[in-house]
């Protein structure tokens, strides 16, 4: 009877305070919000720093539901971007140090999943519009999120796709190395474990590359290959295809938050000098075939003038 008392008082005061529905659950019977200060709400109740709520419990219960909302409308699917390999896209992940904030890691470049799902491979672009997150601390990673085109549960939102690439350094002097020997020469970082969660009907696909760390670029420089590389696991159950990439971590610059350092080139691209040696071998080929063509008409023509003499 006295909760009863309690109850009617409280919405008695809800009345009276013109208190938003969205913030009050009338229709529950055991909580109630009130809302202490009497004036005005702005529209987004739950933002106001204005706002002070006080919350009367008996005793059963203490938690706050919101109110039953109604269904949302369900959000138009992602719009596909440009394909592999032209989504090429650039991301961050930012660090602070004494109130300096500054870029840990920075990844350009375009990139293709193949996984393999139910024995069939499938190919997922990581589009451009991905959101980079991820972490300075050791060991820096990058996480690129981008919605799935399968919906959760509620059909309110898609599952979100991670693709996380992490990295490792050896700073050398390091004699308390936390890691196993991952083969981190030291003086340089490179790419240790790459993962990813998928969404794709209705499975979710995870997996992860580990290896030798990869990419090994000295600290102070930015790993770069135009070349098309491929990295896979030993089951060719998940491979991260890359190209036109350009990455850095363990960056420890302030200045410059988006340009890469001094890049080093990756063998392929060096051995890409192999086609224009072999464009300049075929011309100057080309120059000795229409000389002695050139020559060998001369002497003909030649001939001829001697015999109409
Ligand atoms: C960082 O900024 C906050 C607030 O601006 C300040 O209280 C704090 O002392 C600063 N720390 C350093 C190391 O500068
Ligand atoms: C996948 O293929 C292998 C052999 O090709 C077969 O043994 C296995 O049962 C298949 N798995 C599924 C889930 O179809
Ligand atoms: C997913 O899509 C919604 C809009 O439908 C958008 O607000 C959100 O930022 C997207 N998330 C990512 C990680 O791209
Ligand atoms: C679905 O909605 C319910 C409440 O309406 C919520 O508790 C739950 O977390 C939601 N699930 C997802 C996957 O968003
Ligand atoms: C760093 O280099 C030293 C010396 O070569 C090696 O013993 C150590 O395992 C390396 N650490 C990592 C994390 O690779
Ligand atoms: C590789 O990354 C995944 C996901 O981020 C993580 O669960 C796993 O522990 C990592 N493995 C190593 C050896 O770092
Ligand atoms: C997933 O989809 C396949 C066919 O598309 C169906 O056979 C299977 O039962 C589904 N699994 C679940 C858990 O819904
Ligand atoms: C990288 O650059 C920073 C700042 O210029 C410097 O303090 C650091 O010693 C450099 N590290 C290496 C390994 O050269």
């Amino acid at each position: 009877m006295k909760f009863f008392g309690v109850l009617v008082l409280c919405y008695a005061v809800l009345v009276v305070s013109g208190q938003d529905e969205t913030t009050t659950t009338t229709e529950e019977p055991t909580t109630t919000k009130v809302t202490t200060t009497p004036q005005p709400q702005p529209p987004d109740t739950t933002t106001s720093p204005t706002t002070t709520t006080t919350t009367t419990t008996t005793t059963a219960a203490t938690t706050v539901k919101p109110a039953p909302a109604p269904p949302a409308p369900v959000p138009p699917p992602p719009k596909p971007g440009p394909a592999y390999p032209l989504n090429k896209g650039k991301w961050f992940v930012a660090g602070e140090d004494k109130n300096v904030t500054y870029t840990c890691v920075i990844l350009k470049g375009a990139m293709q999943i193949n996984a393999m799902i139910k024995n069939k491979t499938v190919s997922i672009d990581v589009p451009v519009t991905a959101v980079g997150t991820g972490s300075c601390a050791e060991p820096q990673s990058i996480t690129l999120n981008w919605n799935s085109t399968v919906l959760n549960a509620n059909k309110t939102s898609y599952l979100i796709n991670t693709l996380t690439l992490s990295f490792e350094s050896n700073s050398s002097t390091g004699s308390l190395s936390i890691s196993p020997d991952s083969g981190i020469t030291p003086g340089k970082y490179g790419l240790e474990n790459v993962s990813v969660v998928l969404h794709v009907e209705n499975n979710t696909f995870s997996d992860q590359l580990l290896s030798k760390a990869v990419f090994q670029t000295p600290l102070n420089h930015s790993y770069s290959c135009f070349a098309e590389e491929v990295l896979k696991t030993e089951s060719g159950s998940f491979a991260l295809k890359i190209r036109e990439i350009q990455l850095e971590a363990y960056r420890s610059t302030a200045e410059g938050h988006s340009e890469f350092s001094a890049a080093i080139p990756c063998p392929a691209d060096d051995a890409t000098d192999v086609v224009p040696i072999a464009v300049g071998a075929a011309l100057a080929g080309l120059v000795v075939i229409v000389l002695i063509a050139y020559l060998v008409g001369r002497r003909r023509s030649r001939a001829r003038g001697y015999q109409s003499v």
